[in-house]
């Protein structure tokens, strides 16, 4: 079996992450197979695949698309980028769209898969328009398809040329489901981590060294949003909530993450958290790191891990990396995140964008040492019974043998209609 993995950007992201364990439990699942990734651009995530000893195909796009997306035009990332400058800049990427979904096709054609696997929104819609005859098309879906009020109409019209697609959770894949007018079959497969990397033995790293900060004191409760610059990701609302804490408490905050996807809008500058974190009057209180490489170390160097998403989180990796690595988690109540956590048991939450209620659960935490023991216990229980990336195999392998199994009964079925119509022509000659 030949699978070509086609991802929209060369950075790697949570979609990037869940799709590097895939290519890691395939690999190790069904060794034979052969996996060949094609990303935008040389990179991270390019290099990360070929370590897996997948093949990688750079196809450089067009800056104009590179650039486009809709989050942040009425979609998770707020409105910063208006309707009518979007579809400005959209006009501007259609014609170089098509010519790069052209080359797509001749890549795809040369590569000759069995399945073609579409990461993220634009990978999708590219894979749909270039895909070879008789290839089946896998949509990865890792985001809410309504939320984007372009995607979701792109997708929705070039849903036929997807054979199936799989969400990330149950919550994804309703939206999927009403966003593409039930033209698509949707699956559900809940996202994985390596449980092994991401485990709480293990070195951390030093994030007051990173952040630039004097070494806390003895006794420090760490607390730390680990994300993404996205808007949606809830920066503003960890600072308010560590605004809150009271004092006594004795807790640090940190901010672990850097800008990630080159979409215009849909993300914060490190500058303005900065001056948001003055605002709060926590700018002593909190570091900033950047973008850190070695998430486990980060997790095993916190107390207590935030996930703080004001939106709907479509899944929540980190929510999974930070259980994983037996940490106390409180979660934003919403979307996916609800499918990962137990409330109470392996975990606390807080409705999203309440920085009230998150600054009671910090609270809470710092103040019960045993509290985030026991929570930290359980999670790592969790996610070693429900998230480990093994399961990724075992569940994509059923995904695209049905695939294969689809594709040759519709080859049958064509071979009898050819056949049919060649005697009806046969017929028609001797008549
Ligand atoms: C996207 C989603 C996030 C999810 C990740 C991996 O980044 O926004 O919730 O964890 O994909 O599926």
């Amino acid at each position: 079996m030949k699978i070509v993995f086609v991802n929209s950007s060369g950075q790697i992201g949570g979609a990037e992450r869940v799709l590097l364990d895939l290519l890691a439990s395939l690999g190790a699942a069904e060794p034979s197979w052969t996996l060949h990734l094609v990303v935008p651009s040389e990179g991270t995530l390019a290099a990360s695949a070929r370590t897996l000893g997948v093949g990688v195909t750079a196809l450089a796009q067009p800056r104009s698309l590179s650039r486009l997306g809709d989050a942040g035009a009425g979609g998770p990332a707020g409105a910063e980028v208006g309707r009518l400058a979007l579809a400005r800049r959209m006009l501007a990427a259609s014609m170089p769209a098509a010519r790069h979904a052209l080359r797509l096709r001749r890549v795809l054609k040369c590569l000759a898969p069995d399945i073609v696997h579409a990461n993220g929104f634009k990978a999708q819609l590219l894979a749909a328009w270039s895909r070879p005859a008789c290839v089946p098309v896998a949509w990865h879906v890792h985001d809410f398809v309504s939320s984007r009020p372009v995607a979701s109409r792109l997708l929705r019209l070039s849903s036929r040329h997807c054979a199936v697609a799989v969400a990330n959770s149950l919550s994804v894949a309703g939206d999927a489901r009403r966003a593409l007018g039930g033209r698509v079959e949707v699956r559900t497969i809940h996202n994985a981590v390596d449980i092994e990397s991401f485990s709480p033995a293990g070195t951390a790293v030093d994030l007051d060294a990173l952040a630039g900060l004097p070494r806390a004191e003895e006794g420090t409760v760490r607390v730390g949003l680990v994300a993404t610059l996205a808007r949606w990701k809830g920066h503003r609302t960890f600072l308010e909530a560590l605004s809150l804490v009271p004092a006594s408490a004795r807790v640090r905050g940190y901010v672990v993450g850097g800008a990630l996807y080159e979409t215009d809008g849909s993300q914060h500058r490190l500058e303005e958290l900065r001056r948001a974190a003055r605002e709060f009057g926590v700018a002593g209180r909190v570091g900033f790191t950047g973008f850190v490489a070695d998430a486990p170390g980060v997790f095993r160097a916190l107390d207590v891990a935030v996930h703080a998403s004001t939106a709907p989180e479509p899944f929540g990796l980190v929510i999974a990396e930070a259980m994983a690595c037996g940490r106390a988690v409180v979660a934003s109540r919403a979307g996916g995140a609800r499918e990962i956590v137990t409330e109470g048991r392996d975990a606390l939450a807080h409705a999203p964008g309440d920085a009230a209620e998150l600054a009671l659960r910090i609270t809470e935490l710092a103040s019960d040492p045993g509290l985030r023991v026991s929570l930290g216990r359980r999670a790592r229980e969790t996610a070693v019974r429900r998230f480990d990336r093994a399961r990724l195999a075992a569940q994509w392998t059923r995904v695209y043998r049905a695939l294969m199994r689809g594709e040759e009964i519709s080859k049958r079925v064509n071979g009898l209609r050819n056949k049919e119509a060649g005697a009806l022509n046969d017929e028609l000659e001797a008549s």
